[in-house]
């Protein structure tokens, strides 16, 4: 009897237990849906987040208005993004910028009117691949990528950076893998790779597409040895002295016709700037890998004259950065390009030009004295130039 009792009492107690979970379930529940329909509570979650767009921050007040609800994601995103407007009253010229493992470089601002930068705060978001001091000045530690930040009036700029190596390998001067050929950095006499098939595949391309459009893009001086230029400098300096010479043609060792990667098109002089081949080329052999190696006004730095017909292979990824952004071969791989005397080379010590102090580029006769020099034919080869008079016939 006792017993029957105390099953009838367990009986009583489960079915009240089973009875209030159920109820705090249907009430659980009963939130949930409540809190999903109801548009103030979801307005509440709603606040300002910032999103990125192109890059760069803009901040952004997300409102009650707004179609888009605010997702876990877009609120993870908050703690990451720095909430800065994108600057509009402080900006730099260079949209990237180059240097190399340690260089310095002041970063160059330009400001709106009146705009006070002496609050700017800089910053570099991977202190392994560059610094930057109080003063914007940038030092290059190890060869990667980081970015740049200057923040100043709750306006903010970021400038991605690349930090590049130089290396020497048998006596080739190379900087992230391109080698660099110019009036600083030179090849040995031993380098003689010939024209190289990444080269003329390209040319073929660019010459091939350059028909179908109707224009005729020709090889006028390619590959060129070391004993060749010997020729072809000892020729140009003997007709019109040798600091003329050196605006135009590199000496024996520097010439980037020793590379493997130069062809020079066409006519071998300005004018070819003006025809429908050289507008196409000038817009397009990025296309294809080349660059304009020695563009207009930037003589002082590539340490050349313009030379419309001389392009040189680096690559469609270099060459299309180097296009776009307006730079040489030496500012994208931030390396000078000045003569300096080596003894015995067989030039003399006062020839170094600098060529924004001597000919004026408009000046120059370009087109018979580079016609002169360009059919291979018309140039005698000596022995070396070293010996080789200066001022010897040609
Ligand atoms: N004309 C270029 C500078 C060369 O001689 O390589
Ligand atoms: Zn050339």
């Amino acid at each position: 009897m006792a017993r029957q009792k105390k099953q009838k009492a367990d009986r009583a107690y489960y079915t009240f237990m089973l009875l209030m979970l159920s109820v705090v379930l249907v009430f659980a529940f009963g939130l949930m849906i409540g809190k999903q329909n109801n548009p103030q509570e979801a307005e509440t979650v709603q606040k300002s987040v910032t999103v990125p767009k192109d890059n760069l921050t803009e901040n952004k007040t997300i409102t009650a208005s707004d179609t888009e609800t605010v997702s876990s994601t877009q609120q993870a995103q908050k703690e990451t993004v720095p909430e800065f407007k994108q600057a509009t009253s402080f900006w730099s010229e260079n949209s990237h910028i180059y240097l190399r493992v340690n260089h310095e470089k002041q970063l160059e601002l330009k400001t709106v009117a009146n705009f006070d930068l002496s609050d700017a705060v800089y910053n570099v978001n991977d202190t392994n691949i560059a610094s930057i001091d109080k003063s914007g000045m940038l030092t290059g530690l190890t060869k990667g990528e980081c970015t740049i930040t200057v923040s100043c009036n709750e306006e903010t700029l970021h400038i991605p950076v690349t930090v590049r190596e130089l290396t020497v390998m048998d006596g080739c001067t190379y900087v992230d893998g391109i080698l660099i050929a110019n009036k600083t950095y030179g090849m040995p006499e031993t380098y003689d790779p010939g024209m190289l098939p990444e080269t003329e595949q390209a040319f073929n391309a660019l010459q091939a597409d350059a028909k179908d459009l109707g224009l005729n893009i020709y090889e006028s001086s390619g590959y060129r040895t070391y004993q060749y230029q010997i020729s072809v400098y000892k020729s140009m300096c003997d007709a019109y002295g040798e600091d003329y010479a050196c605006m135009y043609s590199a000496r024996p060792g520097y010439s980037e016709h020793q590379t493997g990667y130069t062809v020079d098109c066409n006519s071998i002089d300005n004018t070819f700037a003006e025809t429908a081949e050289g507008q196409w080329l000038a817009d397009n052999c990025h296309n294809y890998g080349f660059i304009i190696r020695y563009p207009e006004g930037k003589e002082d730095i590539t340490g050349y004259a313009y030379e419309s017909w001389h392009i040189r292979y680096v690559g469609i990824e270099a060459a299309t950065e180097i296009y776009e952004q307006g730079l040489t071969l030496e500012e994208y791989l931030d390396v000078e390009s000045v003569h300096v005397h080596v003894e015995g080379d067989g030039e003399t010590a006062d020839s170094e030009t600098n060529l924004s102090e001597t000919v004026p580029t408009e000046n120059i006769p370009e087109e018979p004295i580079i016609n002169s020099i360009a059919p291979e034919e018309n140039i005698t080869p000596v022995e070396s130039f070293a010996d080789a008079p200066l001022d010897a016939p040609i």
